[in-house]
């Protein structure tokens, strides 16, 4: 099974793990990445039985209203069940790291109102430790060197994304050869660094569910 097949598969499973409990009134977030836009794939075969979506990137919305499946403004929703969204890394403890897209502030934001994230990757994104995969950092233009000066003391490689621009008007520096050992204690330091808008940490508010892709079919992995 090819890395594409495996994301299909895991679309398609978080499509089956919802469309029981969706309501003629759902709206479901949708995430941004590859992974994401299978899962939009997918959902546009049932998109008369759920209300519509929040998008958590421009590039989303835009896939979503080419589907037919009417996007939300966040601020007009107020339950949201799902959450469905791709990682770059996951731990076993179902923390991630996430924004090698660059889309993470949006992400965190429609993941915060979610009921449940259910996490869609295929195998390559699984890790011990986070870390490996260069932690991305949002951060407003003006306080770049600033910020990129607070993140090399912390011991990783800063680096400048060159040529990203955020939809929120950003840039992205990120953070290379950090490991990760508290990532609760990591995402909450980082934040606090003036001029960072979110970093890709999610884990004080992680995923409650993972569908990983493997050759062998879709694992399920949960909480212990
Ligand atoms: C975008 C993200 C994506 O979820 C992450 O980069 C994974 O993408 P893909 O599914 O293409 O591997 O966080 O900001």
């Amino acid at each position: 099974m090819t890395q594409d097949e495996m994301k299909q598969a895991v679309a398609q499973a978080a499509v089956d793990h919802i469309q029981g409990r969706l309501e003629d009134d759902s709206i479901i977030g949708v995430g941004t990445g590859s992974t994401a836009n299978c899962f939009i794939d997918a959902l546009a075969a049932i998109k008369d039985r759920f209300a519509g979506a929040v998008a958590s990137s421009e590039a989303t919305a835009e896939r979503l209203r080419g589907h037919g499946i009417e996007v939300f403004d966040l601020n007009s929703v107020n339950v949201m069940d799902f959450y469905i969204d791709g990682a770059d890394e996951f731990d076993p403890y179902l923390n991630l790291v996430k924004g090698g897209g660059g889309a993470l502030t949006r992400e965190k934001i429609v993941a915060a109102v979610a009921r449940e994230f259910v996490c869609i990757v295929d195998q390559s994104k699984q890790v011990d430790l986070l870390g490996a995969f260069p932690l991305p950092v949002e951060v407003i233009p003006m306080a770049r060197s600033y910020v990129g000066r607070q993140l090399a003391a912390l011991g990783g490689q800063p680096q400048y994304r060159e040529g990203c621009v955020t939809d929120n008007g950003n840039i992205i520096i990120d953070l290379h050869d950090l490991e990760i050992l508290d990532p609760k204690a990591l995402e909450a330091q980082l934040n606090n660094i003036v001029g960072v808008v979110t970093n890709g940490l999610f884990a004080r508010r992680g995923a409650d569910i993972i569908l990983m892709g493997t050759p062998e079919g879709v694992k399920t992995l949960r909480h212990a």
